[in-house]
């Protein structure tokens, strides 16, 4: 047996050190080093007398490529198809991250059910009794003679039956549960994920296996383990919600199989999750037939977009210094508008407190929101109210110039498919915007002045 060695590999980066430290020199987080053993490798000389034959095997000429075009497992869970790009891919291995609760179990249990009808899923858990899982998968409804339930940590074992049985798609719940035997560290250390998911690449790759890999993640979000592992595979899912909240946004992170940052929303219901697929409807809330402070937003996230409503208060400064009170914006672009607010509108906020907020608990990153954000702010500062039924959309420069915002064809087709009757629009826009027509009123700006002027009008 070969002599091992110990080392310290930051679980945030992969960065290795002899010595343990505290903090990592390559990506600067504190408290991430953790014990590891080193894995012998086998002689690496070449010698040339030598050579393996078999090594040519794997080299393949690029047009004797044969690829099933197009082949995608299909569920009729049509959110979660459009997250994956369209469907599951042949060999695909996808990294499904998520809190501890959030149902991401319970999502895979259903999808097993759907992709049973393409031949045999096999679910490995190393966190459930085969009973327990049947149980779940009763209050589920889920009944296939093609499910095929696992109770294993070893990789090995794993490895075997996928090798012998052939399945279609596998599902892996937890990665952070599997080891191989082979390594001398414990389950869930860096050292085993990476290698367990090696081997999950590996034989994904080589048989065409579908794999689904559930991973825990740590307080602060990550995937637990080393960052290695989410390059590793070739989508990431991220499963998120408020708690208490019932529903559930998927989100992809990383995928080379479709678009990144594309989200959908699930509802967490007694009979398992369940797709939304108006999610526009559900994000706006009641709202009165005129409103001060509030404003509509179509915001983009990856390809589709979502109508969200911006909603802001003010309110008289009492501690000297005014509070700015942020919820799913950025914290930054807010202080830019509240600056332009200030220079451009001639809006006096410095003995204000602002708060600001997106109910449903979506974050918005779009830019293309800023004018609803501004629009929001004024007509509270003003006292002006503006109808329900006008959103906006635009980014704002710093001189008060509302800039061009991509894609303002689908914003606006959502904003008329849930029946909007207006909208503000940059004038920057404009020769895009009259290739088509639409039944809304489009309201074109070219800055905050005009916006200002014509405030009351548009009532
Ligand atoms: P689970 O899938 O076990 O979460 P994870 O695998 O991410 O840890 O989900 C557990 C939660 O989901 C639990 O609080 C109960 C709830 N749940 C429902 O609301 N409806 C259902 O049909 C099921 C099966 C679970
Ligand atoms: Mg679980």
């Amino acid at each position: 047996m070969a002599k091992t060695k110990s080392f310290y590999i930051c679980s945030e980066c992969g960065y290795k050190t002899i010595k343990w430290q505290g903090k990592c020199d390559s990506c600067g987080e504190w408290g991430t080093f953790e014990e590891e053993i080193e894995v012998p490798l086998l002689s690496t000389k070449i010698n040339s007398n030598n050579l393996n034959s078999n090594s040519k095997s794997k080299v393949v000429s690029f047009s004797n490529i044969q690829i099933e075009k197009n082949f995608r497992y299909k569920t009729t869970i049509s959110e979660f198809d459009r997250l994956l790009g369209g469907g599951l891919v042949k060999g695909e291995v996808v990294l499904l991250t998520g809190n501890p609760g959030i149902g991401k179990s319970t999502l895979l249990l259903q999808t097993a059910k759907e992709y049973s009808i393409y031949g045999e899923v096999l679910y490995v858990s190393g966190e459930e009794s085969p009973a327990q899982i049947k149980s779940r998968g009763e209050r589920l409804g889920i009944t296939s003679d093609n499910i095929y339930l696992m109770s294993e940590t070893d990789i090995q074992s794993i490895y075997e039956y996928v090798l012998t049985k052939k399945p279609k798609i596998v599902i892996v719940d937890s990665i952070q549960t599997l080891y191989n035997s082979a390594i001398d560290s414990i389950p869930g250390t860096p050292t085993q994920i990476r290698e367990c998911t090696l081997k999950i690449v590996e034989l994904a790759k080589k048989n065409e296996v579908s794999f689904f890999i559930v991973g825990h993640i740590t307080k602060d979000g990550k995937v637990a383990g080393p960052k290695m592992l989410e390059h590793m595979v070739d989508a990431v899912f991220q499963f998120e919600g408020e708690e208490g909240l019932f529903y559930r946004i998927l989100r992809s992170e990383k995928n080379r199989f479709g678009s990144t940052n594309e989200l959908a929303v699930f509802s967490m219901e007694d009979n398992g999750i369940q797709e939304v697929k108006n999610s526009s409807e559900f994000f706006l809330s009641e709202r009165e037939e005129k409103n001060i402070g509030s404003m509509v937003v179509p915001v983009l996230e990856g390809t589709k977009v979502f109508l969200l409503e911006i909603q802001t208060l003010l309110t008289d400064c009492v501690m000297g210094i005014p509070k700015r009170i942020v919820q799913g914006f950025d914290r930054n672009r807010i202080q830019i508008l509240i600056a332009i607010a200030e220079k451009r509108m001639k809006l006096s906020l410095g003995m204000k407190d602002f708060f600001i907020n997106i109910p449903g608990g979506l974050s918005i990153k779009d830019p293309a929101a800023d004018l609803g954000a501004l629009i929001s702010l004024v007509s509270l500062y003003k006292n002006v109210a503006i109808s329900q039924k006008i959103a906006a959309v635009g980014e704002l420069g710093l001189r008060g110039e509302i800039r061009k915002v991509f894609f303002i064809e689908k914003r606006l087709r959502e904003l008329e498919k849930l029946g909007f009757k207006g909208v503000y629009v940059p004038e920057a826009n404009r020769k895009e915007i009259e290739k088509n027509s639409y039944k809304m009123k489009i309201i074109y700006l070219k800055n905050l002045e005009e916006f200002l002027e014509r405030i009351s009008k548009d009532e």
